[in-house]
């Protein structure tokens, strides 16, 4: 029975540890196995990418595998060929895809119609490759019991925040999140991990910081927002992370984001390039995260 990656509650709490734990070992150097040795990974990106497109494929290389990068631009996907002769085409050629796209409803009919392991590389929903990164660099500031760590998330209630609530809902974060009125996240996303984590949504930034061990944020508008960019600039006025935000956080607080960064806008340049900023080894352990869970997936 193949399974997918399309979001973080896909897999339980101790898989998810398990997967951690191994890219823990890929980034060490300890794991030398090539689980997919003779495997082709199928990267379907429908918007722009550096380090999911980049992490991917060398993630696949080094796992002893090859991927192909199939932008919707070239293939027949992106002149209206539906998803699911997609997926069905796909899946007599290779082991595995991951995509890129707008709808996660698109992502969810991939999964239901490729017989290979779909995994989830960002959606207007979701992001949970990135958050699963960022729950490793955690572990590598504080230890590995992520129960009760106390995150901060300061801007968009987008893909990152909803990803982040499911974070929260498996590993049991305590997680604050700071969103204006009107861009609050996902209200089914908010009220499952509500259940069953410590999580609290607010519109004052500096509520949400105080005592945080990390902060978080990301861009006022994603990728395929830009029309609303000017509006969203508005909107989000005060949502930007600075050294008197960080300030409120606790001391050894770190800051993170998952990149591009827009400084000056959601992240101001001395707390990016400062310090407390973990956001090349964050972008770093995309790489380990996403090769442990294609060694899962794929590998076996
Ligand atoms: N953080 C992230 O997913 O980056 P890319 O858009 O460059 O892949
Ligand atoms: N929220 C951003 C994340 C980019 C990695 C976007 O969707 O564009």
């Amino acid at each position: 029975m193949k399974r997918d990656f399309l979001e973080i509650p896909e897999f339980e709490t101790d898989e998810l540890y398990q997967v951690l734990a191994l890219a823990r070992r890929m980034k060490s150097g300890e794991y030398r196995a090539r689980p997919l040795a003779g495997k082709t990974l199928g990267m379907i990106f429908e918007k722009s990418s550096t380090r999911t497109r980049v992490s991917f494929e060398v993630g696949a290389l080094q796992l002893g595998g090859h991927a192909i990068f199939l932008s919707s631009r070239d293939i027949q996907l992106g002149r209206g060929e539906p998803i699911r002769d997609t997926a069905r085409v796909l899946s007599r050629y290779i082991d595995g895809i991951m995509i890129r796209t707008f709808a996660h409803a698109d992502v969810i009919e991939l999964a239901r119609y490729a017989s290979i392991p779909v995994i989830n590389g960002l959606t207007d929903l979701l992001h949970p490759c990135q958050v699963l990164a960022d729950v490793m660099t955690i572990q590598e500031q504080f230890g590995e019991d992520l129960s009760g760590r106390k995150v901060a998330w300061i801007g968009d209630g987008n893909n990152m925040a909803n990803s982040w609530l499911n974070a929260a809902y498996r590993f049991g974060l305590e997680l604050r999140l700071a969103c204006p009125a009107g861009y609050e996240p996902d209200p089914a996303i908010f009220e499952r991990a509500r259940a069953g984590a410590n999580v609290r949504l607010t519109h004052d930034p500096m509520e949400a910081a105080a005592g945080a061990e990390v902060v978080n944020t990301d861009v006022w508008a994603s990728m395929g927002q830009e029309a609303e960019a000017e509006a969203r600039r508005v909107a989000f006025t005060g949502y930007h992370v600075d050294r008197a935000l960080m300030a409120r956080a606790a001391p050894d607080a770190v800051f993170l984001h998952c990149l591009p960064a827009h400084r000056g806008e959601e992240v101001a340049d001395e707390v990016i390039e400062g310090p407390q900023s973990r956001v090349f080894d964050e972008a770093e352990n995309r790489l380990h995260v996403q090769k442990a869970i294609m060694a899962r997936l794929m590998g076996e």
